[in-house]
């Protein structure tokens, strides 16, 4: 079938790097002669129009994506909640039923004469995305995560944004931490990968980086303080991941609600006062949560954003559906989403950057 006009969307978290990649496969499409929609925080623009002014699917023309390569964020809007593949209604009783409205969504496709679907988001996006796929309408995915914790690509845009400006922080804490003699805890993202951590920990060269993929013993991170003490170096640096977990313990959860994935948080602060406790050495907190997810994407992201796009409208001119485009030795090839969807790339445990951090005599704790 040709196509004539598709619909993109955005799901998740956002990420630096998300206008880039509407603004370049907005422009691959219209070059083609296609119509080009934007459906509004992820599928709610359909699933509840009401809430929308403009319908909740805008047309996007070549100045609707003028100028925001640069910009942060995504102008479509984004959800990570209201999944519409157990969609939750609540019951006259208070409690909550998922209902799949995978159907609604398709029929509002053909309503609206849209022959494919350019989904840009992370595995969750990716697995609703395979719903439609399955039920024979065509979808290309484009990896999307500060986490970097995607199967089927080396790295995901926003990744690099999001090290550079955790990099950066821990630079700038350096010379409080050794000015006042503290520990500094810098508790990252990356849900139950340690990528952030591990890249901007080794970057800005901290003294222990703790990962959701080596449990580590607190007592061991205590003993680098005390150890850098006796040496004259009279602060630390110790970079949380949020998934990072005790080897006697787990993950520090804040919650969960309805419709909503859990939520991470506390990993610093547990870690802190124990350090405190053991050392007796005053320990500070910095979270740096949401802001590795806002700015301006950098040179790297924005140029693989452009690509992957362009490359993602290629895929579908090409008539491919059901893979997702992703980097493999720095060429843009497409996956197959039944090897993407529902998998958890963490850091390999052997991997030459973990080899280089405990070369450099950083801890993990282990
Ligand atoms: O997946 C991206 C991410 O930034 C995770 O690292 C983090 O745990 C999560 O999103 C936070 O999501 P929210 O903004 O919904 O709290």
């Amino acid at each position: 079938m040709s196509i004539q006009s598709i619909a993109i969307n955005t799901g998740g978290g956002d990420a630096p790097g998300l206008n880039a990649v509407i603004r370049a496969s907005v422009l691959a499409a219209l070059n083609r002669g296609w119509k080009c929609y934007g459906i509004r925080d992820g599928y709610h623009g359909i699933l509840m129009p009401e809430l929308y002014p403009d319908g909740g699917i805008i047309p996007l023309t070549k100045d609707r994506v003028r100028g925001i390569t640069h910009l942060g964020g995504t102008i479509l809007g984004t959800t990570n909640r209201g999944n519409p593949l157990h969609y939750p209604v609540e019951q006259s009783d208070g409690s909550y039923l998922e209902i799949n409205r995978a159907d609604e969504l398709l029929d509002k496709f053909h309503e609206l004469n849209i022959d494919a679907l350019l989904a840009i988001g992370g595995d969750g996006s990716l697995t609703i995305a395979n719903a439609f796929v399955e039920r024979g309408f065509p979808v290309v995915g484009v990896p999307k995560t500060i986490d970097n914790d995607l199967f089927g690509t080396e790295v995901t845009f926003g990744f690099d944004s999001a090290v550079s400006f955790a990099t950066e922080c821990i630079d700038r804490l350096h010379s409080t931490a050794e000015s006042h003699h503290r520990v500094m805890i810098v508790e990252v993202m990356g849900r139950y990968a340690g990528w952030i951590a591990l890249h901007a920990g080794v970057a800005g060269t901290a003294d222990a980086i703790l990962i959701p993929e080596i449990p580590y013993s607190i007592e061991k991170i205590a003993q680098k303080v005390t150890d850098r003490e006796q040496t004259g170096r009279h602060f630390s640096i110790i970079v949380v991941a949020e998934g990072a977990k005790p080897n006697d313990g787990d993950i520090s959860i804040i919650g969960k609600s309805v419709g909503q994935s859990e939520r991470l948080g506390g990993a610093g602060e547990r870690v802190a006062k124990q350090i405190e406790q053991l050392t007796g050495k005053e320990t500070r907190v910095v979270v740096l949560g949401h802001l590795l997810r806002g700015g301006t994407p950098t040179t790297f992201d924005r140029l693989l954003s452009l690509r992957f796009g362009t490359a993602a409208v290629r895929a579908l001119a090409a008539g491919e559906t059901g893979v997702m485009v992703g980097l493999e030795s720095s060429e843009i090839r497409c996956v197959p989403f039944s090897d993407v969807a529902g998998k958890m790339r963490g850091v390999p445990l052997h991997s030459d950057t973990i080899l280089t951090a405990r070369d450099l005599g950083i801890t993990f704790g282990d």
